[in-house]
């Protein structure tokens, strides 16, 4: 069974996925984060013209080691997380080849999964279409800057503040629904979840019961 959990940046949508994945005892694939080891590795090599993508991804080989991805055989941990590959991956996503070259990763790794959740924009609408259980989480904007903000601060990164990290989701969920490939959209099948207000252990029950009833 595919559950596919979408939505926008900071819905909670990782941590909702992970934990879900923990309660099921399935095995949990954050697809953002190839989209994210894929600009990482770009800006390690100089951060190619757009036309040059393609050819840059040949040397790229991205797989997963206990839930964790490896990119080139090395786990890169958390700088994928890093403010800079914030900053450009949304038009790295936005490039057709990169998201041929990652919905082929996507579709490889639960290949070989019986049971998986799926988290990530366009998870519902295009790479997994076909998933039993498909989860729109939303929030609004300002709680959704808030738990960038705490998550980046956990991070151990200072000098940013709170109006930064909401400056730059308004502009990262403008991109990722104006976007020409596979923009950010509702599945009319999707069971939407405001997650505002909510805690996770909240989310995550209500998402069980919906699995639990399939
Ligand atoms: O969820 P996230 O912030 O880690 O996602 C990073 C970027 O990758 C974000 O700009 C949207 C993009 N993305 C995408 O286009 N398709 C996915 N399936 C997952 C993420």
């Amino acid at each position: 069974m595919i559950v596919a959990i979408d939505g926008p940046a900071g819905a909670g949508k990782s941590t909702v996925a992970k934990k879900l994945a923990e309660r099921l005892g399935w095995m949990f694939l954050d697809t953002g984060a190839i989209f994210r080891a894929i600009t990482w590795y770009f800006l390690r090599n100089g951060y190619p013209k757009r036309r040059d993508f393609q050819n840059m991804l040949l040397g790229l080989n991205i797989g997963i080691r206990d839930s964790r991805l490896v990119v080139n055989a090395v786990d890169i941990g958390d700088e994928i997380r890093a403010p800079v590959v914030d900053k450009y991956v949304s038009d790295v996503a936005a490039t057709l080849c990169v998201r041929d070259y990652a919905l082929q990763v996507e579709r490889e790794i639960v290949q070989k999964h019986e049971n998986i959740v799926v988290e990530g924009r366009d998870t519902t609408t295009v790479v997994f279409k076909d998933a039993e259980l498909k989860i729109y989480l939303d929030a609004s904007v300002d709680e959704r800057a808030k738990r960038r903000f705490n998550q980046l601060i956990e991070l151990g990164l200072s000098g940013i503040t709170l109006e930064d990290v909401k400056r730059d989701i308004i502009e990262r969920d403008r991109k990722d629904k104006e976007r020409e490939h596979a923009p950010l959209k509702v599945s009319s099948d999707a069971v939407m979840i405001d997650t505002t207000g909510l805690s996770v252990e909240e989310v995550v029950d209500r998402i069980v019961n919906l699995v639990n009833a399939r």
